[in-house]
């Protein structure tokens, strides 16, 4: 089985560029599952046309992290659609899922996105319990789980790929948009820190630059927007083993 995940799309840019790059890839690759973190495809959230427009392109599932409700419009739209997930361990209750458990070839296959709590303003629920929940909950009757941890900290990523290494498929990172360099397979499980971000490069994470440099001098802020110019589509392909484990991952990044 052959997952393809791609990382944060940021802005209209962003769909575009999916909706554009993901054939090429499905003929290179053909995948038999496509999960998509669309938490910023609105610059901020995501609203129902941006997910449709990602599932009528490819994506099977759709991800969020920390701006999930960034576009109150998603809150109605995400109760009707099991393919949405918003973060798994929120404290609270919230509208939606965290997870999502499908049949792909056959197989049981289990998506969940998590999100981090180091260096973050929310305060979930601790991921590394509320995942040990999920996991024990489905117990003989997922076949590979696939992680989606939306966190800012690089040492919470590779604590939670350890804590999980041998117990779920792929875990991949989201969230910090610059695509990391150390995708491995460790106990069967699939990794990478970061898997980039699908939206415009000249941009400081897809933003304007003159508005993130004001923020940072200190000046007055403007209401942040994604940035115009060259987009490019940043994620990782994950080969699994008939056992569901992980074999191999190859990073994927491409110019639009
Ligand atoms: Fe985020």
């Amino acid at each position: 089985m052959r997952v393809l995940c791609i990382g944060d799309i940021v802005g209209w840019p962003g769909v575009k560029t999916f909706s554009r790059q993901i054939g090429g890839y499905k003929r290179l690759y053909q995948p038999d599952l496509i999960v998509v973190n669309g938490e910023n495809a609105s610059g901020l959230g995501i609203t129902p046309q941006q997910a449709q427009e990602l599932f009528a392109s490819g994506a099977d599932v759709i991800t969020l992290g920390n701006h999930a409700w960034a576009r109150r419009e998603i809150v109605s739209y995400i109760e009707r659609s099991s393919r949405l997930i918003r973060p798994y361990n929120y404290m609270a209750p919230h509208p939606g899922r965290g997870y999502v458990i499908l049949d792909v070839g056959g197989k049981k296959v289990g998506v969940v996105n998590l999100l981090g709590r180091a260096l973050m303003d929310e305060s979930p629920d601790n991921p590394f319990y509320a995942i040990d929940r999920l996991l024990s909950m489905h117990q003989g009757k997922v076949d590979s789980w696939i992680v989606d941890f939306h966190a800012e900290a690089t040492s919470e990523k590779y604590a939670l790929f350890h804590y999980l290494a041998g117990r779920v498929a792929i875990l991949f990172g989201t969230h910090t948009h610059v695509q990391t360099a150390d995708e491995q397979v460790y106990k069967g499980t699939g990794y990478i820190t970061d898997l980039g971000m699908t939206g415009p490069t000249e941009s400081v994470l897809g933003v304007k630059p003159y508005q993130s440099i004001a923020g940072f001098r200190g000046e007055m802020r403007e209401k942040f927007e994604t940035a115009d110019g060259p987009t490019a589509m940043n994620g990782a392909l994950f080969e699994l083993d008939a056992d569901g484990s992980c074999r191999k991952v190859i990073r994927i990044s491409s110019a639009d």
